[in-house]
């Protein structure tokens, strides 16, 4: 089932999500399933719980279509629970990114390029692996969304005072993109 996906500006964007425990993992596969099936609909190659209103610790990701211009991210397609980055030594790269929460614009955003992530899998079996480039990317990407934050936040603030008009159409909810979506003015 495909889920609206909520816009910059609603609070539980703002939030910090839940991890998750054994306890509700139940419903957890029938989630995985509308959330990849939501982020394939809008063309994004990763989503997290809070974009589609819920505030807890799942992540997922199918970077496969970038693995002609990142090879890292060659068949890559994972779901994340209660994933915990450590940032690895290495400087940080600029490069352009995008959200589904924020339909219509890209911005340069620099990250490191080498992580060291933990997390759990559906099944809840934990998995520890080291990541590099446009994966390591996503992922901090991603994981930034459980933390309450958004890309924008990490954009300066000269830049974000120039796309003031844009994020405040976003807020209203004055957007047109080709996937359902809700936003803060019109929950
Ligand atoms: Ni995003």
């Amino acid at each position: 089932m495909k889920l609206p996906i909520y816009l910059y500006g609603h609070p539980v964007l703002r939030q910090e999500a839940a991890p998750i425990t054994a306890d509700n993992s139940g419903e957890l596969k029938k989630l995985v399933d509308d959330m990849f099936e939501t982020m394939y609909a809008a063309e994004g190659c990763g989503l997290a719980a809070p974009q589609i209103g819920k505030s807890i610790r799942l992540v997922v990701i199918d970077a496969d279509v970038l693995g002609d211009e990142y090879p890292e991210c060659k068949g890559r397609k994972f779901a994340l629970i209660n994933p915990e980055v450590t940032i690895l030594e290495g400087e940080e790269v600029g490069r352009n990114e995008g959200c589904l929460s924020l339909p219509g614009l890209s911005e340069n955003v620099n990250r490191v390029e080498h992580i060291r992530l933990k997390w759990l899998d559906e099944e809840m079996n934990p998995h520890e692996e080291e990541m590099s480039g446009f994966l390591a990317r996503i992922v901090q990407h991603e994981c930034d969304h459980l933390d309450g934050k958004v890309y924008m936040d990490h954009v300066s603030t000269g830049r974000r005072l120039l796309l003031r008009g844009k994020l405040r159409n976003l807020v209203e909810g004055k957007v047109r993109c080709d996937y359902r979506v809700k936003s803060a003015s019109r929950r």
